[in-house]
């Protein structure tokens, strides 16, 4: 499919999001693992997590939905059954990974598979920690998907220092070590997503974190139980981001997103947003479980920035929505840091150099980043053009994309859409409902 896109109206009304997309795997692994029945609300229905549901059902758990309630029937830490074929894990990242941490500790053996883009992301960043647990994984592809993972006995603790700022390589470490003996500690520099560590209390896991000179320890005392527990899973920041984006850069604009995620190591976008001078405000913030709160965003006159390297691991996924709001910025804005984007869906990096190039938009390239040079402070963004972008079949690329071309008289096509279905299947039905024009046209 392709997304047909016409200029938008400003973006107005008031929008929910659909549920978080790490929040939602998390739920499915946790409240599969736990002993007795536990409720999920607000689960994400997208294919990345679907995959994830789908892979419990396949090792015997049951599942039952009600509207917007799943009831999870969990078997324990050692109930899984062996699933009768491949794993397959679609697009997914985040089920591969924390799901390697999972099968790494079971009495059987599995083989997990994925699509064209997953079969080519790095597994050696899980495979390494995994294995100095005792976990017996292997790839058929020199570090990279189908993975065979063989069954164990019980997995070592660790004690380990994560070499890249990721919360999927901690989250499947976190995973293996419920079934570890003794303390695992897992060292963080940078603060990760930590969405497992909070899913886990949650669920009655005894974890500490400790804020040390350079860092974070996590630290888990293993084997560990899991209780059964009901989640409410608030909207997802990552997907608000798109219609955040819209609200900021087309004129007459003023959208209000209600119950967003607003945990503090997902939301660095919005800081890095104020900073270029929007116009954002966090309203009925609550704090239970996640935090959440609504978002009142307005058409803001944007500048560029040169954005805090820290920030960066904070704001990996709204990357592609960030460049574009560079581009539309007066100014220059500059990216460092950010070279794990090339090991995302796409290669982040180049896929987004390739859809600012067809808009006409001035950049430099780096193997970290990019510096993006918006209009100048007297002329608007006319020099732009819409026309036809390529997504790579990434599903942030795309939706980036789309927002980007609403902004142009000429009308656009962005190419290879089916993936937004991985991560935010109603955002056609959303752009509609706040007054943007894109439509699906099948790809011939
Ligand atoms: C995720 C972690 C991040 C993020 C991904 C989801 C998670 O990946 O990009 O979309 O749910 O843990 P990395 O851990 O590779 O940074």
């Amino acid at each position: 499919m392709n997304f047909k896109v016409k200029k938008g109206k400003g973006v107005r009304g008031e929008i929910t999001i659909p549920g978080d997309k790490s929040i939602s795997h998390r739920s499915i692994m946790c409240s599969s693992l736990a002993e007795g029945k536990s409720k999920i609300y607000g689960f994400l229905e997208g294919e990345d997590c679907l995959a994830t549901k789908l892979a419990f059902q396949d090792m015997g758990i049951n599942f039952e939905t009600n509207n917007d309630e799943i009831v999870v029937h969990g078997s324990g830490l050692y109930g899984l059954k062996e699933p009768k074929k491949e794993i397959n894990l679609g697009n997914s990242g985040t089920s591969i990974r924390l799901l390697s941490g999972i099968l790494s500790a079971q009495k059987f053996s599995s083989t997990l598979i994925g699509d064209e883009s997953l079969s080519s992301r790095p597994m050696n960043r899980i495979i390494e920690p995994l294995s100095l647990m005792g976990a017996n994984i292997k790839s058929q592809n020199s570090g990279r998907p189908p993975l065979e993972i063989g069954k164990s006995d019980m997995l070592n603790s660790i004690n380990y220092d994560l070499p890249i700022a990721s919360a999927q390589v901690k989250s499947s470490i976190l995973f293996a070590s419920l079934y570890s003996e003794g303390k695992t500690i897992v060292r963080e520099k940078q603060t990760t997503r930590n969405h497992t560590e909070i899913m886990f209390k949650q669920f009655g896991v005894p974890l500490s974190i400790q804020d040390t000179d350079d860092g974070k320890n996590i630290e888990m005392l293993s084997p560990s139980r899991l209780k059964s527990t009901e989640i409410d899973i608030p909207g997802d920041f990552s997907s608000a981001a798109f219609f955040i984006l819209a609200a900021l850069i087309i004129p007459n604009s003023n959208l209000t997103i209600k119950n967003v995620g607003m945990n503090e190591t997902r939301i660095a976008l919005l800081n890095a947003f104020q900073e270029m001078g929007a116009e954002i405000d966090i309203i009925n913030k609550t704090r239970e479980f996640e935090p959440r709160a609504d978002l009142k965003v307005k058409f803001s006159k944007l500048k560029g920035i040169n954005l805090d390297t820290k920030l960066v691991p904070n704001l990996i996924d709204e990357l592609p929505a960030f460049f574009v709001a560079a581009a539309m910025s007066s100014g220059s804005t500059a990216v460092r840091d950010a070279e794990e984007l090339r090991h995302k869906e796409s290669d982040r990096l180049e896929a987004m150099g390739d859809v600012l190039k067809s808009l006409g938009v001035d950049f430099n390239m780096y193997q970290d980043g990019m510096d993006i040079n918006g209009f100048d402070n007297n002329n608007t963004f006319s020099s732009y053009t819409g026309g036809k972008i390529e997504s790579f079949g990434d599903h942030r690329i795309a939706m980036s994309s789309a927002i980007a071309c609403s902004l142009f008289d000429q009308e656009s096509l962005v190419l290879n859409t089916d993936n937004v279905n991985t991560s935010f299947p109603t955002f056609l039905t959303i752009a509609d409902q706040v007054g943007l024009n894109i439509s699906l046209e099948e790809s011939s």
